[in-house]
């Protein structure tokens, strides 16, 4: 990317990424002859082009343009179901359930680096990512906690599949963290939805331990003073509560 990079601000690089993808299909097309390679090659090249791209919508962009355009412009071509398949895919990574709390975002990578200095945790301590997405918040507590034994768990198979590939020395399950008991786990982390947080206070005080913590990203529960407060850069902070803390909440509400 840094040759595409070099050709200007945002949004010459992707221009000119999608503007190369077009010269490789058409020069594939020529050589080939046959347009499914050729725009299968053209893709697989956007997507090489968008690998360094440093921040995510902008890699999107870098390797979706391609295919999308050619979708676009052959659209005509094609047949009508090839239209579902974008709405299929979309449903089998987010199945609804999952939106009911929050679609996939992931954790920063070093978003808890200053955790342990709050929360010193034992060897083996058993942390839980509850609706753990593609695995970037047990990477961050990984790396906060490196000897800890951690667990996700992921409504959406194919995020908890990937996820598996992307932690594997953490254990992924595949299920409703709503169904999944707390009581086993020294930490919990979720990063949801602020409507979520009533729900995991309920959960957090019914089957977190007397001594265990409860960590959430961006999301406060309303009316609860955290233990700590951390400020990240840019728009994210964590909240960490003790559960000790959890029972001068009155309003709970019950994990649907
Ligand atoms: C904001 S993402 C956070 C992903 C991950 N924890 C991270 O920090 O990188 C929320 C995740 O929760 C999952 N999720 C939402 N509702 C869920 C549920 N009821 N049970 C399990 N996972 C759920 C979503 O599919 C999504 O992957």
């Amino acid at each position: 990317m840094k040759s595409i990079k070099s050709l200007g601000a945002w949004p010459v690089p992707a221009l000119a990424s999608w503007a190369l993808c077009w010269c490789l299909f058409k020069a594939a097309l020529a050589l080939l002859g046959s347009p499914w390679t050729a725009l299968t090659l053209a893709t697989v090249a956007g997507g090489l082009l968008a690998w360094p791209c440093r921040v995510r919508w902008r890699r999107l962009m870098v390797a979706g343009g391609f295919p999308l355009s050619a979708l676009l412009l052959f659209a005509g071509q094609l047949p009508p179901w090839i239209w579902l398949m974008p709405a299929g895919l979309l449903l089998l990574v987010y199945p609804q359930r999952s939106w009911r709390d929050a679609p996939l975002f992931p954790t920063p990578e070093g978003a808890f680096a200053a955790l342990p200095a709050h929360l010193p945790l034992p060897a083996r301590a058993r942390i839980l990512d509850a609706g753990s997405g593609l695995g970037d918040g047990l990477r961050a507590l990984q790396r906060a906690y490196p000897t800890a034994d951690l667990v996700g768990i992921e409504w959406s198979a194919p995020l908890a599949w990937l996820a598996r590939l992307r932690c594997p020395s953490c254990r992924i399950l595949r299920g409703d963290m709503w169904g999944h008991s707390w009581q086993d786990y020294d930490l919990v982390y979720v990063f949801q939805r602020p409507e979520s947080m009533p729900a995991v206070l309920a959960k957090a005080w019914a089957e977190l331990k007397p001594d265990a913590w409860l960590l959430s990203l961006d999301f406060e529960i309303p009316q609860l003073t955290p233990w700590h407060t951390q400020k990240l850069e840019g728009r994210h902070s964590w909240y960490l509560y003790r559960r000790q803390d959890l029972g001068l909440q009155q309003n709970c509400q019950k994990p649907p």
